[in-house]
């Protein structure tokens, strides 16, 4: 019977590999997390084979919470807007690092109630991994919520707005310094004294307020790279619990999303080139402080952009957050599809590696539109090309294409963009000449070479398609 969960484990890991291989690229990415969820089901039937359940009121209990499990978390999939992912990842991050300290903590509950305590090396290892996995699956449970709703910009309390503020006195850094130490010398203290209880919810309180004030001072901009490292922290605090109760396949699960989650984080930081002690410590844009605007700008139409249009050879488009919102990735592609046929321009899409709001954002829409792979050309591969474009269409992306950013000053400073002013004209697509996440004016708006389409993402997509069409 060992052997049969033996190798029922080793299969959910191998799913779980393979998948993350197959997340790497668009095209086989829903395959990938096939795999991933086919395995998470492999280890949870292992998990139930090997429990040898006696009595039908724990097989009534695991039953309903599985369906219940199961139910919550296929509506919510269903019903999330794809603008909303990051909320939704961050709510799950949290679930899974609190999932992984309750049953840790249940299994020190087991000596409270007067159950057997390991001796020696075996206790010292169970309550350093205890005490790791309630640190960081506590914190990761309160500073996952709060990033939720920092992403959603505030929580709606009585029917009344309440933001989450973005708050970060200096102080505040040896605050989180001290409440780590605590947490080390409590870990250490029950070492001597399993049983005591002071020790355990002292260690619960002060990780959950570790997760609040970790996450507190940092903006709204910043927010994805936490939700990220948040997700890396929830599989370390479930690989603690995989030690404790001697599962091989919440280990190896744990290990795999610790690490990618932290390979994301990296990745990111770097596409808005931050350091991670950088997203962490210091505060940054989101926060609610924007430029204001005092320039202006006359708008174009759809006329005007369609007969410029008519006889460029190259043209770049270039998505952001607003074709997101407005759901045009299908007028985007009709867009294409109508220029490369009707004046044969040759039509590519910049991506950003932090266009939208989530990793992969666009790549995941425009996939959904059909657009083909290849003409989805990474920012560090497409910049060069646009001293050659005639003509740069950008919808709804403005941080990412904010020359401001060039500039060693202000929020976006030093973040890498699409070079889409290079382009011989440039039209933007969005609703006014407010400014993006990072809060900061974009100079690309009121250049003499850039037309304004003024309104929303795919209004203007169909009036500009209906345009062409009439050419
Ligand atoms: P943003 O700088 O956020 O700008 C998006 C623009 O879309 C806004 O200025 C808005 O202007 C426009 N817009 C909104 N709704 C629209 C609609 N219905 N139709 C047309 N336009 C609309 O976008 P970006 O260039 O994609 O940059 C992303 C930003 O988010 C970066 O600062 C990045 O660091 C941050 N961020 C990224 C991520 C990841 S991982 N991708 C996650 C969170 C935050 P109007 O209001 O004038 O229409």
């Amino acid at each position: 019977m060992e052997d049969w969960v033996a190798i029922g484990y080793l299969l959910s890991a191998a799913l779980f590999i393979f998948g993350l291989k197959k997340l790497g690229h668009p095209r086989t990415a829903p395959f990938g997390n096939q795999l991933g969820a086919l395995g998470m089901l492999v280890a949870v039937l292992t998990t139930i084979f090997s429990m040898q359940l006696a009595g039908d009121a724990q097989w009534v209990l695991i039953g309903a919470g599985i369906a219940l499990g199961s139910l919550i978390g296929y509506i919510m999939a269903v019903r999330v807007q794809m603008t909303g992912m990051p909320e939704l990842v961050a709510l799950f991050n949290g679930f899974g690092g609190a999932a992984s300290a309750l049953v840790a903590l249940s299994e020190i509950q087991k000596y409270i109630d007067g159950g057997t305590v390991p001796e020696g090396l075996e206790l010292t290892v169970t309550m350093v991994a205890a005490g790791l996995s309630a640190l960081v699956g506590w914190m990761t449970l309160t500073g996952s919520l709060l990033a939720m709703y920092k992403l959603k910009g505030g929580v709606s309390v009585f029917g009344k707005w309440i933001k989450t503020p973005t708050w970060g006195p200096s102080w505040l850094n040896p605050v989180k310094v001290m409440l780590v130490i605590a947490v080390a010398v409590l870990i250490y203290l029950s070492i001597d004294d399993p049983t005591n209880t002071t020790y355990l919810w002292s260690i619960i309180g002060i990780s959950c307020l570790l997760g609040i004030v970790l996450v507190l001072p940092i903006g709204g901009a910043d927010m994805p790279v936490v939700v990220s490292l948040l997700n890396s922290l929830s599989g370390i605090a479930a690989a603690f619990t995989g030690f404790i109760i001697g599962n091989s396949a919440l280990i190896i699960a744990g290990s795999l999303v610790g690490a990618s989650g932290l390979i994301l984080t990296f990745i990111m930081c770097k596409a808005m080139n931050r350091t991670l002690p950088d997203v962490l410590f210091k505060s940054f844009g989101g926060s609610g402080e924007k430029q204001s605007l005092t320039r202006t700008k006359v708008g174009s139409d759809a006329d005007e952009v369609a007969m410029m249009i008519d006889g460029a050879q190259k043209v770049i488009i270039v998505p952001g957050y607003g074709m997101a919102v407005s759901q045009c990735q299908h007028q985007v592609k009709e867009f294409a599809d109508l220029i490369s046929e009707k004046f044969d321009t040759e039509v590519k899409y910049a991506i950003h590696p932090v266009a939208g709001r989530m990793p992969g954002h666009m790549n995941v829409l425009l996939a959904e539109a059909n657009v083909p792979y290849e003409q989805l050309i990474e920012m560090d591969e497409i910049n060069s090309e646009f001293p050659e474009c005639d003509v740069a269409i950008v919808i709804g992306a403005n941080d990412t294409t904010n020359p401001a950013a060039r500039s060693g000053e202000g929020p976006l400073a030093g973040m890498p963009i699409i070079d889409a002013d290079a382009a011989r004209t440039v039209v933007i697509i969005k609703r006014s000449l407010s400014v993006g996440y990072a809060g900061v004016d974009n100079d690309l708006f009121y250049m003499d070479k850039t037309m304004m389409l003024f309104g929303d993402g795919k209004a203007m997509m169909t009036g500009l398609n209906n345009a062409i069409k009439e050419i």
